[in-house]
C-alpha cells in the first residue's frame, strides 16, 4: 500500500485539488492512495450540500452514512446525512459543539474497523484562530512498529484491545475490537483512537505489548512524516480515508457572529473513478 511510504512533509501534500479541473477526480483518488487524503477547492458558487452531493457521486461514493451511534431513538438528533460541525452551547454533542481539541480518532465509534471508510470535511467558514484538522498516518506508524517491535504489534491486532464507549450524556453505549486489522483484500485498517472514549485491555498480547505499542503511537503522532495540520479555507473540502487514517482538531476561537463552520459527511465506500 502507497500510504505506508508516505511522508507528509511533502509540500504537495495539502495542496488542494481544483474542482473544476476535468481529471480532478483521478487527482483525488490518486492522492488518497497515495496519502489517505486529499483538499479539493470547490469555490464556484453553489450551497454546501450540492457541492458534497457533487463530490460524491465524482468520487462514486454513494449515499451518506450514519454511524451506528446515531440510530438510537436518543441520538436521533444527529443521524442526518451532513452534520453541521460548529459552536453551539445549547448542545451536548462531545465533538461538533464545542470549540475544544480534538484527540486522534476515527469516525464511527461503534461501527466495527474499517465500516466507515471516507469522510469529507466541508468548510463553509475557517475559525478566526485555530481549528486545524489533524491527520496522522497511524497504518504508516503500525507497519513501522511491526518492524521494530512485532509483539507490541500483536497486541494491537487483539480484536479485544480497544473498547470505546460513548460519551454523549444521552446514551451508555461501547463497541470493542482491534485497534489495527487485515481487511479482505490484504489492507492494513485502522481503528486507532487515543481520547475519553478509549478503556484499553492491557491484558491482550504479550506481556508489556500494549503499553509499547500505546508508547510508540503516541510518540509517532508528532512525527513530521507522520502528522499533518490542514487548515481548510471557504469551500475547500478535506476527503480522508477514515479506515486508514486517524485525524482530530486544534482548538480554536470563534469570531463573535462568525463561527468556525464545517460540515462532515461519512461514506462506507472508498472513492473510486471510471477510469
Ligand atoms: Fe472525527
Amino acid at each position: 500500500m502507497q500510504q505506508l511510504q508516505a511522508d507528509f512533509r511533502d509540500p504537495r501534500c495539502a495542496q488542494p485539488v481544483d474542482f473544476t479541473e476535468y481529471d480532478a477526480s483521478n487527482q483525488l483518488v490518486h492522492s488518497l492512495e497515495e496519502r489517505g487524503f486529499a483538499v479539493v477547492a470547490m469555490t464556484q458558487p453553489g450551497l454546501p450540500d450540492a457541492k458534497l452531493a457533487a463530490l460524491a457521486a465524482a468520487l462514486r461514493l454513494g449515499d451518506p452514512y450514519v454511524p451506528a451511534l446515531y440510530r438510537y431513538p436518543e441520538t436521533n438528533d444527529y443521524s442526518a446525512s451532513y452534520s453541521d460541525i460548529r459552536s453551539d452551547t445549547k448542545d451536548r454533542h462531545p465533538g461538533f459543539s464545542t470549540t475544544a481539541g480534538q484527540a486522534w480518532h476515527v469516525d464511527g465509534l461503534l461501527d466495527d474497523i474499517g465500516d466507515i471508510k471516507t469522510t469529507i470535511l466541508y468548510c463553509v467558514r475557517a475559525a478566526h484562530r485555530g481549528g486545524d484538522t489533524l491527520l496522522f498516518n497511524s497504518l504508516a506508524a503500525f507497519a513501522e512498529l511491526r518492524e521494530k517491535d512485532s509483539d507490541a504489534a500483536e497486541a494491537l491486532l487483539s480484536p479485544k484491545a480497544l473498547t470505546r464507549s460513548s460519551t454523549i450524556p444521552a446514551i451508555d453505549v461501547n463497541a470493542t475490537g482491534p485497534v489495527f486489522a487485515v481487511d479482505e483484500a490484504g489492507d492494513l485498517i485502522t481503528r486507532y483512537t487515543d481520547n475519553e472514549t478509549c478503556t484499553w485491555n492491557f491484558s491482550v498480547g504479550p506481556p508489556g505489548g500494549l503499553h509499547r505499542a500505546l508508547d510508540f503511537l503516541r510518540a509517532t503522532s508528532d512525527d513530521p512524516r507522520y502528522r499533518l495540520a490542514i487548515r481548510l479555507a471557504p469551500g475547500e473540502a478535506l476527503v480522508f480515508r477514515n479506515d486508514r487514517l486517524s485525524h482530530g482538531r486544534q482548538p480554536y476561537e470563534d469570531k463573535p457572529n462568525a463561527p468556525r463552520h464545517l460540515i462532515r459527511a461519512l461514506y462506507a465506500n472508498v472513492p473510486t473513478t471510471p477510469n
